[in-house]
Formats: structure tokens, sequence, C-alpha cells
């Protein structure tokens, strides 16, 4: 969802690192990026609609500028177009944003009766001209900022640039995420990390109500009670080549090969606490992190021996809530940014519950909000969807299983380090099995609809599998609970309608292969997905995809691998943008 950038310094052509750090935040979905920059004295604006490679069509490289700010664009107020793009600018302030100005509309007709006009139909260029009116009535930036700040209700990530002050950039944070990134001679301005990770790796986390005043030389920090402030400077773990292909085609391909060294990485992971004395567990998420959840909820009612329930995080900020200090709130998130969680958690916090969250980004919004952290390690995740932080988020989901487990001598149990350590090596060895998935994937990619279908886990599996065929080929899909298909949905199949089952779990497996055989006499094409201990030869498929099983505890992050691969195959072949797909963002940072 949307990006920032920002450059001051001597070093550097600001163009350059402006549009490279753009395409470092590609990733997060755009629909337009623009950029402002200082040339001889002027400010200068250039945007569009499309990507960052139309954006450098309309850009002069050989202009030499010493600071600017960039944008990519998810539009929330305000039709693509390029009125609508970013930057925004008002007499002596251009801006760039990320998030929601609540108030815009109001704020707008007060700034039209005061007799400022307007070019665009966005929230962010009401930011702008309020800026501007607060800085002729001060003649101070940051005095004006800090009314801003009183005025405006909803979340901003903003860069400024005054064209008063040339040698000085602004950064101004609710609700969105920025960071500071800092160098010698230089300093940057960016929504994450990888933006700027080819020019510094240390950075510093702006907290919400803070702001910034940015030299090449200095930073200075104001809390949201307006107070100078020494934040410590973080160092980034990561490295460049996480926010490179490395010779894959896509991001997406990339880090489902990544998930084996994932998972070794996180072997020794240990930061796992006690959950016993909560008497309920709830989890919030969104997207394939709420799949994530859905897996764990299984795991944790099987070992943990306690009721999980599992909130769409969006849907839980409004509902009644029975929950307290004895309920444990898990939260996970890839991004750590996603408003509806980050939301989800303060409520939580507000009903006094303890809140646990299982997050990727280091230092994140929502891993600052909750009580205690488990980071995921599965690196700079790039491809909008999601697969390697998934099966990192079930992994530490098993682990949390697997620590407080109540069911004494259990074999998984018993066996579970070893079934970890050897888990990678299988994990490879499926994803070799990407031949059949590719001859799979040639018949799924000329489908109208797919659906899947599991029992328990699952079904689990089977909402997160279809998820990723849906985000990146746009094929409808749909998952059921197999035995839910025969109560209306069975009605849309029909021949050659396919259907992908999921059959991992024994105690269960002749029931849902008894929902294939009704889906497969009605002339569906059925992929039977299934483990070397359940096979079983029968006429009820097409396909058969066969996995090696290793720990129940452990067997959902090996069932998704062909699930992730066919998906990624099938948006090949329809020759989709896999790694941003269209309407899509990395981190839903607008409620
Ligand atoms: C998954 O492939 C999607 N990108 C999306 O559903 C994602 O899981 C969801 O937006 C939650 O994001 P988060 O994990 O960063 O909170
Ligand atoms: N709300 C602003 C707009 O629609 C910013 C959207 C974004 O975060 O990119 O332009």
């Amino acid at each position: 969802m949307c990006g920032i950038v920002g450059y001051i310094g001597k070093n550097k052509k600001a163009l350059n690192v402006l549009i490279n750090g753009l395409k470092h935040l590609e990733y997060r979905g755009y629909d337009s990026s623009g950029i402002a920059y200082i040339k001889d004295n002027s400010l200068i604006i250039k945007k569009t609609v499309g990507r960052i490679n139309d954006l450098e069509k309309i850009i002069d490289n050989d202009d030499y500028a010493y600071i600017g700010i960039g944008h990519t664009r998810w539009a929330t107020h305000g039709i693509v177009n390029k009125v609508n793009s970013h930057p925004h600018k008002c007499k002596h302030i251009t801006i760039v944003h990320n998030g929601i100005i609540e108030n815009y509309q109001e704020l707008k007709n007060k700034l039209i009766d005061k007799g400022y006009t307007f070019k665009s139909d966005t929230d962010t260029e009401v930011a702008a001209v309020l800026l501007e009116y607060l800085y002729e009535k001060n003649n101070d930036i940051l005095l004006s900022i800090k009314e801003f700040k009183q005025k405006v209700s909803g979340a901003y990530a903003i860069a400024l640039i005054c064209d008063k002050e040339k040698d000085t950039l602004y950064a101004i944070k609710k609700n969105s995420p920025l960071i500071i990134g800092l160098g010698k001679d230089e300093n940057f301005i960016a929504s994450d990390v990888p933006a700027i990770i080819e020019y510094t790796n240390k950075y510093i986390t702006l907290n919400d109500g803070d702001y910034a005043k940015i030299t090449k030389e200095e930073v200075f920090i104001f809390d949201n009670d307006n107070k100078q402030v020494n934040y410590n400077i973080k160092t980034f773990e990561g490295n460049a080549s996480e926010i490179n292909k490395n010779g894959f085609d896509h991001f997406m391909l990339k880090e489902i090969y990544e998930q084996p060294a994932v998972v070794r990485r996180m072997i020794s992971l240990n930061s796992v606490p006690d959950i016993s004395r909560y008497k309920q567990i709830l989890i919030v998420a969104c997207g394939s992190a709420m799949h994530a959840g859905l897996v764990g909820k299984y795991l944790l009612e099987t070992y943990v021996d306690k009721p999980v329930i599992v909130e769409i995080a969006s849907e839980f900020r409004y509902k009644k809530l029975f929950i307290d200090k004895n309920t444990l709130v898990i939260a996970i998130s890839q991004s750590g940014e996603t408003a509806d969680t980050l939301e989800a958690v303060k409520v939580a916090k507000k009903h006094k519950c303890r809140t646990l969250g299982i997050i990727n980004v280091p230092e994140s919004s929502i891993a600052r909000e909750v009580d205690y952290v488990i980071y995921t390690e599965a690196g700079s995740e790039i491809a909008v969807a999601t697969t390697k932080a998934y099966i990192a988020q079930v992994l530490v989901l098993a682990k949390l299983a697997y620590r407080n487990c109540a069911i004494k001598d259990l074999k998984e149990i018993n066996n579970f380090q070893i079934s970890l350590k050897k888990l990678p090596v299988i994990m490879e060895e499926i994803l070799s099995l990407d031949k059949k998935v590719k001859q799979i994937a040639k018949v799924l990619s000329k489908q109208r609809d797919i659906f899947y279908i599991g029992r328990g886990i699952d079904y689990a599996i089977s909402m997160e599998a279809s998820l990723k065929v849906k985000e990146i080929s746009y094929i409808h899909s749909d998952a059921y609970a197999a035995g839910e298909l025969k109560h209306g949905t069975i009605s849309l199949i029909e021949k050659n309608t396919p259907v992908i089952g999921i059959v991992t779990d024994q105690k269960i497996a002749s029931k849902t292969i008894s929902n294939l055989k009704e889906v497969k006499a009605r002339g569906a094409n059925v992929i039977y997905l299934t483990t070397k201990e359940l096979d079983s030869e029968g006429d009820f498929y097409d396909y058969k995809i066969i996995i090696k099983n290793i720990n129940p505890l452990l067997d959902p992050i090996l069932t998704i691998i062909p699930l992730q691969l066919i998906a990624y195959y099938v948006a090949l072949e329809r020759g989709c943008d896999i790694d941003k797909p269209k309407n899509l963002a990395k981190s839903v940072t607008v409620e």
C-alpha cells in the first residue's frame, strides 16, 4: 500500500535515490507515482499514473538535485489520475502522503471559505493546503506541523519540502509507517528500510505523533508532546539481496523456494511463551495471516486443550466482545502495519487482554503495540502474495502448541524437535514436484472457477490455497469445508470444474474422499492432494499430488507448498503481474 521516499544530501543525485527507492517500494502496491525536487532553486514536480517505469519516462535524468521526495500512491480519495497523484503542492509547501485524512472534507470547506482553491479530489491536497495556510500564518514550519496535528484526524505519513527552506526535509507520522535513514552528509525518509537499504542500514523509527526536521547533517525529532527526543538508532539486519530476485523470475517464486531456509533459521527460535494461564485464546488477523491463525486454531485446540477463536480483524473491531484479562489475544501480521489488525490490538488492550504479536517486520507498529512479540524470521517479503511469512507464522503457532501441550506422552510431541530438523529437507523434496504442478496449472489456468475443499486443518489450508490462486491469477476461487459442498455449492460443479481436495488427516480422510467422489460423479476435474501414508488408488481423481508427512504439528507447512506453486504457475500461465497483482498492496495500512 503506497510508499514514501525522501533524500537530502550532497553525495548522490536525489532523482536516482528517489526512483530507486520507489522501485523498491513497488511491492507494496500502487497505481501512480511522482517526485518533487529542487533544481536551480525551483521546485519541480513530475508525476504520472502507471508504473515507476512510466515516471522515469517523464523525468530528465540529467537534472541535478540534492533534495527531493517521492511517492507511490494507492488511491483512497480521488480516482487514479495524474492530478490526484502525489506530490501535492500549495504555494511554498509540497508534500507526499500515505494514509487517510479522515476530516478532510470539513477542513477543505473551511479552507475554501478562506479563499484557497483545489486542483485534485484527494484528501492529501487538503493536508498540503492546510499546512500552507498555517505556514503563512506562523512563518514557521515546525509550529505549523504542531498545529496541523491538532486539526487533522486520521492516518498520515508525510514527507514535506518548503521552497523557502531548500536544505531541509520535514516528516510527520501518525498511524502510517515512516522511518528516517541516516547517512554521512545525507539523510533519508522512507516508508520502510528496503527502500533505502542500498544506501544505509541505520535508521530511526518514528512513533505516532512524531515529526522531524531533517538536513543533510542533522535530524531533529519531536514527539507527540512536541518535545525534542533522541531515539536509539537501529540497524536493519536484512540485506540488499533480500530485495533482489537473485535469478528468479518473480519474488514470489524466490520466496517460495526460500521457505526451507526460513525454517532452518527458525529451528532455534525459542521465544515462545507459556500461555497455560489463559482461559481462552483469540487470534486476530487479516487475509493469509488470518488463515495461518485458522491452522493455529486446530493445533492449539488439539494440543493446548483450550478454546481458540479466530477473528477477522476488521470484524473484531466492531463486534460485541467476550474477552478480558483471562484472554490472550494473538495478532498475526507479516507487515506489522495492517491498520485493522493494529486497531484490533488496541481494542484488545482496552479490554485488559494480554496481547502477543507474531510479526515479520521488526519494530513495526503492531510489534510496538503488543505486550509481547515473536518475530517470524522470514526476512523481507516482497511479493504481495505471502508465502514464506505465512509458513513462518504457522511454524510459530506450531511451536506455541508444542511448548504448551497439555497432553502427556504424545508421539508427535516427543518427536517434534527431530521432525523440525527434518522439515526443511522434506520441504525441498516437495519443491521438486514442480513438474507435476506445472502440468496441473496449465489445465487450471483456463478455468473460470477453482474450488478447494478439505476438512479440519485441511479446510484451513484450503482457504489459504484459494486466496493464493485468486489474488495473483484473478481466477475466481472458493474454499469449502468438504462436508459443506453438498449444502449448496455443489450446484456449481459441472463438467471439468476443477476441485482440489486436500486430504492429510487420517481420521477424516475417508469422509473427504467421499466428497471428492460426489463432485467427480458430477464431472469435476479432481486434483487429489494427499500424503504418502494416506495414498489410495481410485477413480475419484484426475491428478494426484503425494507429499510426505512428518508430524501433525508441522505437516500444514508441507501441505501448502504445492498449493503455493499451483497458484504461482496458474498466474504465470495467464501472464499475470505475479509480484504486484492489480488492486492489491503488500501492507494494507488503510481501513
Ligand atoms: C496474502 O497473500 C495477502 N497479501 C494478504 O491477505 C495479507 O495476508 C493481509 O493483507 C495481511 O497482511 P499482514 O500479514 O501484513 O497483516
Ligand atoms: N489518501 C491519499 C490519496 O488517496 C493517499 C493514499 C496513499 O496512501 O497512497 O491520494
